[in-house]
């Protein structure tokens, strides 16, 4: 008896059963009901994206804005970095809970993909470590929906050979997934608005012969809706004509123009509409708090109670009067894989991509266990860091850990190129972290 009943005690902590959701198609589907899932979501970093915080490792934040959430009626976060050595069991259940899932990127700030990558040295062990230690970490979540590889890395014409390094990032984590016996969380990228290569953009990374190397889900972060509009009068018509041969599920990874304040999110009104969600499926509103930016719903006070504003209202006035369409929505079952893109004067990036650093192949193969190191990661220009490439270079003398197929070309880890001189390698770490900080604070 006693056992039993410490065991019903025990049951209902872990107990927060949600489904998980799963792609099928261009679409989103709750699992246990085979009932389309619509991403109703909101992007959620208090502090904005450079303050390194883990709003889902903070109970008394996280149980604070839940409530908002319920109420607000969303079924999804967005959370753009995370500590991968932080516990984030009570946050999750909270969310699993209120029927929230949680769409993640898997980088930080200083761990991340750099857009003026062209040389390929930025791709390395240190940065995949952590990125599967995040990976690995959240998966063990059944609301966790997806994993973004990247957000808004290529944002000109100047910067689309950095895809190349994206989707290698997309393989090395669904190779990472399989061989460790992970659940298969979609993994998608999210685009910046760039009307130069936007088609050629969202096609490259649902293209090539290899399954593993296309994403499985994409995001267009998209501010084109401002103030009161219309959705044939907008262009999201447009944009569903433009990518109704789109295999895989899209979404808006951000949406909410704050050129007309307050904001009356009418967009929500054409989001749900069966027209729009034959070929998307939902979106995230940004953003749960005010930051310089003010693109907030709420603000937080300096005694950690909310106040919210107008805005807030509005999309919660949306989403309690727009309902999701019946039936599935018109979603499309089985179109193929996209053509990849040719190179044009917007567009330079081949489907020949990076191949895996070596020394992470140990952990895509599942031989070692990748160990986070939160927010104290630094990688961006790890290729030219010592440490790291001794790390690489020894798994290049271990036949086990040596792919025999790859040339290794691409990686740029093991090559002799990336010994540049350590006081080119102090002043490059400098400025490019500048660049880096500075990159991410224009675009957020
Ligand atoms: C997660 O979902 C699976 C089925 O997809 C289920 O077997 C498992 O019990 C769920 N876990 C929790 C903690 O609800
Ligand atoms: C359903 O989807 C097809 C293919 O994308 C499209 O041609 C058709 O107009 C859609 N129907 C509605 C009612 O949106
Ligand atoms: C903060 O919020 C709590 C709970 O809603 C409330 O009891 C308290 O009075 C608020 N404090 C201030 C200073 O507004
Ligand atoms: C609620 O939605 C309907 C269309 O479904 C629209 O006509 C109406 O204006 C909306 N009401 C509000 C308050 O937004
Ligand atoms: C889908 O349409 C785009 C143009 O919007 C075109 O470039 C691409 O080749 C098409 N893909 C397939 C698989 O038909
Ligand atoms: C395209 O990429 C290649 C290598 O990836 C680079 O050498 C070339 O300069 C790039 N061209 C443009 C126009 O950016
Ligand atoms: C080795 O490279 C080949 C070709 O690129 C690839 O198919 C294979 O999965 C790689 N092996 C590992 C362990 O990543």
């Amino acid at each position: 008896m006693l056992a039993k009943h410490l065991l019903a005690l025990a049951l209902p902590v872990l107990a927060a059963a949600i489904s998980v959701v799963e792609t099928k198609g261009n679409a989103f589907f709750y699992k246990d009901t085979g009932e389309r899932f619509y991403m109703r979501g909101l992007a959620y970093q208090p502090g904005g994206p450079l303050n390194l915080y883990d709003p889902l490792a903070d109970p008394t934040v996280c149980l604070r804005d839940i409530e908002y959430f319920k109420d607000l009626g969303i079924n999804t976060i967005r959370v753009y970095s995370i500590d991968n050595t932080a516990s984030h069991d009570e946050c999750m259940l909270a969310l699993a809970d209120a029927g929230i899932y949680l769409v993640l990127d898997t980088n930080t700030p200083l761990a991340s993909i750099a857009r003026d990558s062209g040389a390929n040295c930025l791709y390395n062990t240190m940065y995949l470590n952590e990125v599967f230690a995040t990976v690995k970490l959240m998966s063990q979540y059944n609301n966790t929906l997806g994993f973004f590889a990247a957000n808004e890395v290529i944002n000109d014409d100047s910067t689309t050979a950095a895809a190349a390094q994206v989707k290698a990032v997309v393989r090395d984590i669904k190779n990472f997934q399989r061989n460790t016996g992970l659940r298969t969380i979609p993994v998608g990228y999210s685009a910046a608005d760039v009307e130069l290569n936007r088609v050629q953009l969202a096609h490259y990374f649902n293209c090539g012969d290899d399954e593993m190397a296309r994403v499985d889900m994409y995001g267009f972060n998209d501010y084109s809706w401002c103030g009161r509009l219309t959705y044939q009068r907008l262009g999201y018509a447009d944009k569903v004509a433009m990518f109704s041969n789109y295999s895989i599920p899209l979404f808006f990874s951000e949406y909410g123009c704050n050129e007309v304040s307050p904001r009356v999110f009418t967009e929500v009104e054409a989001i749900y509409l069966e027209a729009m969600t034959s070929t998307f499926s939902g979106g995230l509103a940004y953003e749960y708090t005010e930051e310089d930016n003010e693109y907030g719903l709420v603000v937080v006070l300096a005694n950690g109670n909310i106040t919210v504003k107008p805005d807030y209202n509005n999309l919660r006035l949306q989403f309690a009067n727009v309902s999701n369409p019946t039936g599935d929505g018109n979603y499309s079952s089985s179109l193929p894989p996209s053509n990849c893109p040719a190179l044009s004067s917007h567009w330079n990036a081949t489907n020949d991509i990076p191949s895996t650093p070596l020394g992470a192949l140990k952990y895509v193969k599942g031989d070692a266990e990748p160990s986070g190191t939160g927010f104290d990661a630094i990688t961006q220009w790890a290729c030219i860091d010592a440490a790291n490439l001794v790390d690489d270079l020894t798994s290049l003398g271990d036949g086990s850990n040596s792919n025999s197929s790859s040339s290794n070309t691409g990686s740029g880890s093991g090559s002799g190129s990336s010994l540049s001189s350590s006081n080119d390698a102090m002043e490059m770490k400098a400025s490019r972290a500048l660049w880096v900080i500075l990159a991410v604070a224009i675009l957020m």
